[in-house]
């Protein structure tokens, strides 16, 4: 037990954990799918499914962890024996190597943005020149694996270092500095001409364009940003100590996560309308706009510059809870030293993250070959980002009321006379909703 290592701090583990949570998953991804997706409706049922979905399986994960001090395949072994239910903890050390591949793609891109903004490429753009710089930009095939494996190497440097060293320190300063970067971002992006027509888009839900699809895309949205699904939680729970309360964790992470994602929201939506782009081009959308941004900010290259090393930052916090995650596996369970096990699992993503580095083209020689147009870094990032996040949290949404059974749930999370006051609404939450509501979604994708 005291080789797996423990939390130095409350605040530190809200921290890390608010760490993990926080990332592109609010600043990348949320604007990239919520403008995909239509906007405010989207926007309104993604806040339902953190409320209903996210809140209940980030309390069931938490406790899990704390309740076994294990790992995801562990923890499940320990609270049902001979059983296969640690399949869903596998599932879950899949996912974070898979998910930890295309995310450091993504992450790549913002240390590059990072030093192209220093170096002056987006002082003053001309029309669609930002858009070029950015077609340019992954569509150099080393430059993007060179990325890719820088970020890997800082997360495994880090993740090798252990729990309370690595992970806490970091991210106690350098949260906060981004919170405030994003409120002036947002207080600029609202006096921009024209920002009301984004303002509309985001905040005036139209409930024309309801769909099956928008309903996973907010489910999925919801776990990947809460960093649900694959154990993650479940891990970061592991290290925590008895007397620390997990409801009051569990709500300061959703709020602070969400109140993120909904930031980057303000600052994307109406600067997006005042240069009059679209709204639906995917993946790049957020390097589409904010360099245009800081181009009309004075001292913008500078905030540029400070924006993007926040945002890798951010990032950094989340790949090391992904990494966490088989890292934790390995030890445990395989009794493998923590060094070695992260630099082999990084390994491992660095390999597999390849083929989403390579996804803006570039690679002339390869172009014959079928596979090679197929748009890896969106096919993972709804693969892994999305359904195998749901099918794991659906999983543990399960095993947490109808096997382990929610009253030894409660028992963990109501330790050492820590009061619940929702505890009926969380029962009625994991027992019947998760499931009933995650499952339907999943289906109903099939027709
Ligand atoms: N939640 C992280 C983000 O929003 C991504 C992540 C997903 C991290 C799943 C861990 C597990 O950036």
């Amino acid at each position: 037990m005291a080789s797996r290592g423990k939390w130095g701090s409350r605040v530190g583990f809200i921290l890390a954990a608010a760490g993990s949570a926080v990332g592109l998953g609010n600043i990348w991804r949320f604007p990239y799918i919520t403008g995909k997706n239509g906007g405010a409706l989207f926007v309104l049922i993604y806040f339902g499914c953190v409320v209903v979905l996210g809140l209940p399986v980030l309390l069931a994960e938490l406790a899990v962890g704390r309740a076994t001090c294990k790992n995801p395949v562990g923890a499940f072994q320990a609270l049902r024996p001979g059983a296969k239910w640690h399949y869903t903890g596998y599932l879950g050390v899949v996912t974070a190597v898979m998910i930890l591949s295309f995310y450091s793609v993504i992450a790549g891109w913002t240390v590059g943005y990072c030093c192209k903004t220093i170096c002056g490429h987006f002082a003053a753009p001309g029309r669609g020149e930002v858009a070029a710089v950015f077609s340019a930009f992954i569509a150099s095939p080393w430059l993007q694996i060179a990325l890719l494996a820088f970020f890997i190497f800082l997360t495994v440097f880090i993740v090798s270092r252990g729990v309370a060293a690595g992970l806490e320190s970091f991210a106690r300063v350098l949260m906060p500095a981004l919170f405030l970067l994003l409120l002036l971002l947002m207080g600029y992006s609202l006096t921009l001409p024209g920002a009301q027509k984004g303002l509309a888009f985001y905040l005036m839900p139209d409930f024309s364009e309801i769909n099956g699809r928008v309903f996973l895309e907010a489910m999925g949205q919801a776990f990947f940003s809460l960093s649900l699904g694959m154990g993650t939680m479940l891990t970061y729970g592991s290290y925590l100590k008895k007397k620390e309360n997990l409801v009051t964790a569990a709500a300061w992470v959703a709020v602070l996560d969400t109140s993120i994602a909904v930031l980057a929201g303000f600052i994307i939506f109406p600067a997006l309308f005042s240069m009059n782009m679209a709204p639906d081009q995917g993946p790049g959308l957020v390097f589409a706009i904010l360099p245009e941004i800081f181009a009309k900010i004075p001292g913008g290259m500078m905030f540029g510059a400070f924006f993007f090393l926040l945002l890798a930052v951010a990032a950094l916090t989340s790949t090391i809870s992904l990494l966490e995650v088989p890292v934790a596996f390995l030890i445990d369970e395989r009794n493998w030293p923590r060094r070695r096990a992260s630099v082999l699992v990084g390994g491992a993503a660095l390999a597999f993250g390849i083929p989403s580095a390579l996804s803006g083209g570039g690679v002339k020689f390869l172009s014959r070959l079928p596979l090679v147009h197929v748009d890896f870094l969106s096919l993972w990032d709804k693969v892994w980002g999305n359904i195998s996040l749901s099918v794991g949290a659906l999983l543990i949404a399960i095993f947490v009321a109808h096997v382990w059974k929610t009253s030894r749930a409660l028992e963990e999370i109501t330790a050492e006379g820590v009061r619940f006051r929702l505890a009926r609404l969380w029962t009625i939450a994991i027992k019947y909703v998760c499931p009933l509501l995650i499952l339907v979604v999943l289906v109903s994708q099939f027709f």
